[in-house]
């Protein structure tokens, strides 16, 4: 990059194995500030990226190459596309009617166990068609990368019964299909517990029912599922429970990521560590003992600042996590409970309400999230061979993606994903 200055960065602690080695290669999470005249951001080819660098390096390297299409960068930032690690982005029936509830007093489980929340929005979701949920989630989607986002995690959960847990994943195949950006999808079948059902034989419906139709149908290429989530919660799913639908998860082949510690301590960290869960989210209950198996297990943490802040809950304890060596991922947990759509934004409230550097934040909306979904080898930094998904903003200097809250589509100039301007 012409002029360029290359900044950086010390991923968090836990992934000092990619750390930079010396000061003239470039570390897997990069920002790049871009000073120079005509400058080049990575050279994109077949999708991913095939050369960082100095300006004059690559010029003389492509010399004689045709580009189909070049950007000049001067001025500008160049980041790796941000990961949104954790989202429930198919359902029908907004709640804003809760919001007011929830402002006026009422907490979240209080809704819930009347029969609103999550349970509100299922029975939205069950009479939604296939077309109305791909309608709504292609706009949450579009809205997102406009944000930043280029490879985003997306759950199923507001089905419960097994028509409408399949319907919500072909949804979601299909955008994965049809869509230039990155999902990785997860079966969350054991969101809450189905009404007029127990645990216990919600339970048993998963691993007896659901499970073995999903096996069918990700054999026969129907659907691309990568993960199990379970919501570990009193009055929820039960830590037996819990430890019942996961383990089934692993052995049909998907990776553990869950809801745990959210608002009561659970030991679902424990569990998760024990379990080799890939991630865990929430965590604002978690004990000591859970963040130090965390550590060990390298089980990332995916924390949610917008439900934190939304539910006037305890803030995670993100300090002691990065200080315990735990891999510290972000989601925007977007959700008829926490409507956000925006990366940037989750990191400006990661940084003040959880008092994490904005380095630390754009590792853990960068690299670490992708590390949290199983795609830290192919995603979450600009380096040679790996995708080429990047955010180009308007300022010289990165932090404006985390300093600047709100209005961030006149920041970014362009999200690029597979080396393609979406
Ligand atoms: O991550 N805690 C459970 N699940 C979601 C909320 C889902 C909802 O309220 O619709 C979460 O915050
Ligand atoms: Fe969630």
């Amino acid at each position: 990059l012409g002029g360029a200055s290359v900044r950086f960065f010390r991923p968090c602690p836990g992934l000092e194995s990619w750390c930079l080695r010396s000061s003239a290669s470039i570390s897997k999470l990069n920002s790049i500030s871009c000073s120079g005249l005509c400058v080049l951001p990575p050279v994109c080819r077949d999708g991913c990226i095939k050369a960082v660098g100095p300006a004059d390096v690559i010029h003389s390297r492509f010399a004689g190459a045709t580009f189909e299409s070049k950007i000049d960068c001067t001025g500008k930032c160049v980041l790796p596309g941000l990961v949104d690690a954790h989202t429930h982005p198919v359902w029908a029936g907004d709640r804003v009617h809760e919001f007011a509830m929830k402002l006026a007093g009422a907490s979240y489980m209080e809704i819930h166990q009347a029969g609103g929340g999550i349970h509100f929005t299922v029975e939205h979701t069950q009479k939604a068609t296939e077309e109305e949920l791909f309608t709504t989630f292609k706009h949450r989607l579009e809205r997102m990368r406009r944000a930043g986002s280029t490879l985003v995690e997306c759950k199923s959960g507001y089905g419960l019964n097994l028509e409408t847990e399949l319907k919500m994943l072909r949804v979601i195949e299909r955008a994965r299909q049809s869509m230039d950006i990155g999902i990785s999808s997860t079966y969350c079948g054991a969101h809450s517990v189905p009404k007029g059902k127990t645990a216990t034989e919600a339970t048993d419906d998963i691993i007896n029912n659901h499970l073995p139709k999903l096996k069918e149908l990700q054999q026969s290429g129907e659907i691309h599922v990568n993960n199990i989530d379970v919501f570990c919660e009193k009055g929820v799913f039960d830590l037996a429970s819990t430890r019942r639908i996961l383990q089934a998860g692993k052995d049909t082949g998907l990776q553990i990521n869950f809801h745990g510690d959210e608002l009561h301590p659970m030991k679902s960290a424990e569990l998760g560590a024990e379990l080799g869960a890939q991630a865990i989210s929430h965590l604002e209950e978690v004990s000591d003992e859970g963040i130090t198996a965390m550590a060990k297990a390298k089980c990332a943490a995916v924390l949610l600042p917008t439900t934190a802040y939304m539910l006037r809950l305890k803030q995670p304890q993100a300090r002691r996590m990065l200080d315990e060596g735990v891999i510290v991922a972000l989601g925007s947990d977007f959700n008829p409970n926490a409507y956000c759509f925006s990366m940037p934004m989750v990191m400006h409230l990661a940084c003040v309400n959880m008092k994490m550097s904005m380095n630390e934040a754009l590792a853990a909306a960068t690299i670490n999230a992708a590390y949290a979904l199983g795609k830290s080898d192919t995603h979450g930094s600009i380096e040679v061979g790996k995708q080429g998904d990047l955010v180009i903003i308007n300022s010289s200097r990165w932090e404006h993606l985390i300093y600047q809250f709100g209005g961030h589509q006149t920041l970014i100039d362009y999200v690029i994903i597979k080396g393609k301007v979406v």
